[in-house]
């Protein structure tokens, strides 16, 4: 059996396999299972910043108003919605349940006083804090740069608020995503999540209404997080976890293989239940036996940009080349 162990952010992971925060990690009866089947670490599902406020304010028509306004919100809300109370229990079950590290999820659009909350999940035993930030720049009037500013103060809030480590998820897109990368390390972040998976709605013909429904992933979309995930790899302290895309072994192997310190998997173990890790471990620890290598850290980022024969590849000349070779 090779060595998956993997430190993650300070923390010591027996695999570099990570339950995705999602529908999977919102019930306690998977956490064992996952810990079981070979999970490092479980993500919890988020905690909306629209939620807390809600609380705060002791508004319930609050949630269903900020989740209107927030359609991520509302498909990532789960049917019984958790408020900060019930989402304390969660992370509590969460902790007596598992040895592995339990990784509790923020989910914000703007910083504020919903930031305090981490040091109550930070209290509660959480042992580190992910932190997805989630902006649509749908509003003409707001730049680039103050959305990226508007990140870089939700980042210093909840550093400012706990001392447990941080991985920021992230979406693609930034206009020089290398650059806001190195601005959100530059803040002490110790991991960046590539990436978070926007909602897209979509128009139901039949019913002439927009359709917001939850669609999984599929592996092609692992692409993106792969070329980020190679072209960061030795240019950030941060760690890297891949998210998006990643369904079976090959796609664990290749993400580690471009770079990233663990894989965060969602889609795949929704759709094969949470023992599908038991599989994707022992594929893992296969591979890893037939190419002789003992531990993770002896291939991991092999073919990142930094290692990489052609570092070309990740930029504009490969696309370059591939259009012209085409005699379509
Ligand atoms: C049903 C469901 C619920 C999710 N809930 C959350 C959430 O609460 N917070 C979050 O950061 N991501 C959430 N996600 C996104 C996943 O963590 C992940 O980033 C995304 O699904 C892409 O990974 P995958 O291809 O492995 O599914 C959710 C995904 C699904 C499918």
């Amino acid at each position: 059996m090779s060595d998956l162990s993997t430190r993650y952010m300070g923390l010591e992971l027996p695999s570099p396999l990570v339950v995705a925060s999602s529908s999977i990690s919102n019930k306690p009866e998977n956490f064992a299972a996952a810990e079981a089947s070979g999970a490092g670490a479980i993500v919890l599902r988020s905690l909306f910043e629209e939620q807390i406020e809600a609380a705060e304010t002791a508004l319930e028509e609050a949630v269903s108003f900020q989740a209107d306004a927030n359609p991520e919100a509302r498909s990532y809300l789960p049917p019984q919605r958790i408020g900060p109370r019930e989402y304390l229990r969660l992370l509590d079950k969460a902790k007596k349940s598992v040895k592995i590290p339990v990784i509790a999820s923020l989910n914000a659009a703007a910083a504020g006083s919903w930031s305090e909350y981490a040091k109550q999940l930070e209290a509660s035993g959480a042992d580190a804090i992910e932190v997805n930030i989630y902006q649509v720049g749908a509003d003409a009037a707001v730049t680039g740069e103050q959305i990226e500013a508007e990140c870089i103060q939700i980042v210093r809030s909840v550093r400012k608020a706990v001392k447990v480590p941080i991985a920021l998820k992230v979406s693609p897109f930034f206009t020089s995503f290398a650059n806001v990368a190195k601005k959100f390390d530059a803040e002490g972040v110790n991991a960046l999540v590539l990436f978070n998976r926007f909602l897209q709605p979509d128009i139901d013909l039949d019913r002439m209404a927009l359709n917001s429904s939850m669609q999984l992933s599929h592996p092609w979309e692992m692409l993106l997080p792969l070329r980020w995930t190679a072209i960061l790899y030795g240019r950030v302290n941060a760690d890297l976890a891949a998210s998006t895309g990643v369904h079976d072994t090959t796609g664990v192997v290749k993400m580690l293989l471009a770079g990233s310190t663990v894989v965060q998997l969602a889609a795949s173990l929704l759709r094969n239940g949470v023992t599908h890790l038991a599989a994707l471990k022992t594929g893992l620890d296969e591979w890893m036996e037939r190419g002789h290598y003992s531990a993770v850290a002896d291939f991991r980022g092999s073919l990142s940009q930094k290692e990489a024969r052609d570092p070309r590849a990740f930029e504009r000349a490969q696309y370059v080349n591939l259009i012209l070779s085409q005699n379509m």
